[in-house]
Parts: C-alpha cells; sequence; structure tokens
C-alpha cells in the first residue's frame, strides 16, 4: 500500500539513504513525493541523482509533507527541533531515529500535540536487514504507527515496543551488528589458528553465518535444536561448545547486553 502524501528526511545521511532507497524500492512511494533536506551540497547531489527524488538546504520545505524523518546526529537534534519548531505541527507525522533521543526530549520542543514515534534501528538496514523498534508519542495514533511500521518494514523488519525497551533495543539489536561481527572475527581467526587461509576462513565462515540464520528462520526451530541437531555425542562440535562454555561465552555475550543496556540509559539520562 502506498503512503499518503510527501515525505521528508533532515538529514540526508546513511540511514536516510537506506531509508529511501527501501521505501521505493517497496513502492511505498514515488520519487517525486520523496524530499531530503542536508547542508553538504555533494551529499544532495549524491541522492537527486541516485534515487531522483527532490533535495534542498531550506528545512521549511518539508512543511508541505506528511511525513518528517528526523535522521541527523543525534548531538545536532536539539538545535534542529529549535529552528523546526515553528512549522512543524500535529499535521506531520513525525519520525526520529536519533539513537538516544527521548520522546520528552522531541515532545517537549515541538508544538503541543505532535505526532512523534521514535524508532532504533540498526545499521544492517544499509543492505535493507534492519531491526527496528517503534515506540509511538503520547498523540501518535494507531494508524501513525502503521504507517512508521510500514516504512521500517521496508529496510528489514520491524517490531512496536514501550518506549522504556528501546535501552534493551539499544544493548541489543543497535549494538547487536558490532557484537555478531566480532565473533565472525573470532570465527576466522579460528580457521587462521587451525591452517586456512584467512580468505578461505573468512568465505566459510561468512557462508556458515549466513546459512545458519537462513535455517533458523526458514525452519522456525528454536536455536537450541538446531544447536543439538550438529552436536553427536561425543563428537567435534560437543568438545568445540564445552571450551566456549569454559570461556564463558553465553554468559559473556548476556552481560554485553546488559552492559550496552545500561550505557544507553546513562547516555538517555544525559540528554534527556
Ligand atoms: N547508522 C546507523 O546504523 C544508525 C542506527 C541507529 C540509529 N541511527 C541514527 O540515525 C541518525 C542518522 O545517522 P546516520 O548514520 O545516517 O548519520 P549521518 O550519515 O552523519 O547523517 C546525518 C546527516 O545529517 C546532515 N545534517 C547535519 N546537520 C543538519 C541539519 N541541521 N539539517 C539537515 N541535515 C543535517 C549531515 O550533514 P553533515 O555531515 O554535513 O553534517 C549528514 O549528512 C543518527 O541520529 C543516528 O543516531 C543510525
Amino acid at each position: 500500500m502506498k503512503l499518503d502524501g510527501k515525505i521528508g528526511f533532515l538529514g540526508g545521511g546513511r540511514m536516510a539513504e537506506a531509508l529511501i532507497k527501501g521505501i521505493l524500492q517497496a513502492g511505498l512511494v514515488e520519487n517525486s513525493k520523496v524530499v531530503a533536506i542536508d547542508p553538504d551540497q555533494k551529499r544532495r547531489d549524491f541522492l537527486q541523482k541516485t534515487f531522483s527524488v527532490s533535495t534542498g538546504k531550506s528545512h521549511a520545505q518539508l512543511s508541505e509533507c506528511a511525513i518528517i524523518i528526523l535522521a541527523v546526529k543525534p548531538q545536532i537534534m536539539g538545535r534542529l527541533l529549535e529552528e523546526c519548531a515553528s512549522w512543524l505541527t500535529s499535521k506531520h507525522l513525525v519520525i526520529s531515529i536519533a539513537a538516544g533521543i527521548p520522546l520528552s526530549f522531541i515532545e517537549s520542543r515541538l508544538q503541543h500535540g505532535c505526532r512523534i514515534i521514535r524508532v532504533m534501528p540498526n545499521t544492517p538496514a544499509l543492505v535493507l536487514e534492519g531491526a527496528s523498534a517503534l515506540s509511538p508519542g503520547k498523540s501518535a495514533t494507531a494508524e501513525d504507527v502503521e504507517t512508521a511500521g510500514q516504512i521500517f518494514s521496508a529496510i528489514g523488519k520491524s517490531i512496536v515496543l514501550p518506549e522504556t525497551y528501546l535501552d534493551g533495543v539499544t544493548g541489543l539489536s543497535g549494538s547487536g551488528p558490532a557484537y555478531v561481527f566480532h565473533f565472525i572475527d573470532a570465527l576466522i581467526e579460528g580457521g587462521v589458528k587451525v591452517g586456512l587461509s584467512r580468505q578461505d576462513a573468512e568465505l566459510l565462515v561468512l557462508q556458515t553465518i549466513l546459512g545458519s540464520v537462513k535455517l533458523a528462520m526458514e525452519t522456525g526451530m528454536h536455536p537450541a535444536v538446531l544447536k543439538a541437531m550438529v552436536t553427536s555425542p561425543g563428537g567435534t562440535t560437543i568438545a568445540g561448545l564445552h571450551e566456549l562454555e569454559k570461556a564463558g561465552f553465553k554468559a559473556g555475550i548476556m552481560t554485553a547486553v546488559e552492559a550496552a543496556t545500561k550505557r544507553s540509559e546513562e547516555l538517555g539520562k544525559l540528554v534527556g
């Protein structure tokens, strides 16, 4: 289903690019109905050339858009909201993807009754395989949540959660790609340790990860069951798994998610 009206981006960086690519590819809007505002001429030229969308420098150019996506770095969000407060009203659906910026921060800086949704996406959105959690603000309607869900489903998968869970989401799927890349790097070095070339190890590891994720998703089987299927009694895999557990692998990952969540809470308090 197509989105009603125009969609505007405040900030035309990497995440905006991923979103523009996703919504156009999914056919949610036509190119002529997308506007991206960015101070950088090169960025504007790139977006215009790549996606045939409109671009500009002035924020107020977005006043005619039905949906406004705030896609600037968190540190300039305060200034940006101040600049937009005069024309951003409850007729716009405002979607913020700025990490760690609470809904209350945005709501308190915009006009009363503004419809806002906060979203925490992650970097695989850049290849349209992101994982995003959406939290509606006080005045956002069920229809707004549905619209935002359509947009973020165009760049991967999305779920709706109360904002209180967003620090946990940040620690889990926000930071998650880094944990996965750390694991991939370690697995490749394991291959190198047992004598494989780095190139061969990388190919085998990346395909192993991709295939395992696909197997879990396509069968819908629990990872513990899939693990048991590879782990024959007295075999090689159980010997490897035993070493991982001696090194505190599972507890280490759980603690990492917990630590990242706490850090997100701390950073949110500094902003909010
Ligand atoms: N990347 C991710 O995976 C990820 C994941 C979750 C959340 N996020 C959030 O997504 C947001 C965008 O991240 P990103 O990676 O896309 O950052 P980015 O590539 O730096 O994009 C931000 C863009 O906004 C532009 N900009 C700066 N000031 C502006 C203004 N006043 N008005 C309009 N545009 C302005 C920047 O231009 P200049 O470079 O010229 O300043 C830049 O092109 C951030 O808040 C981040 O926390 C990102």
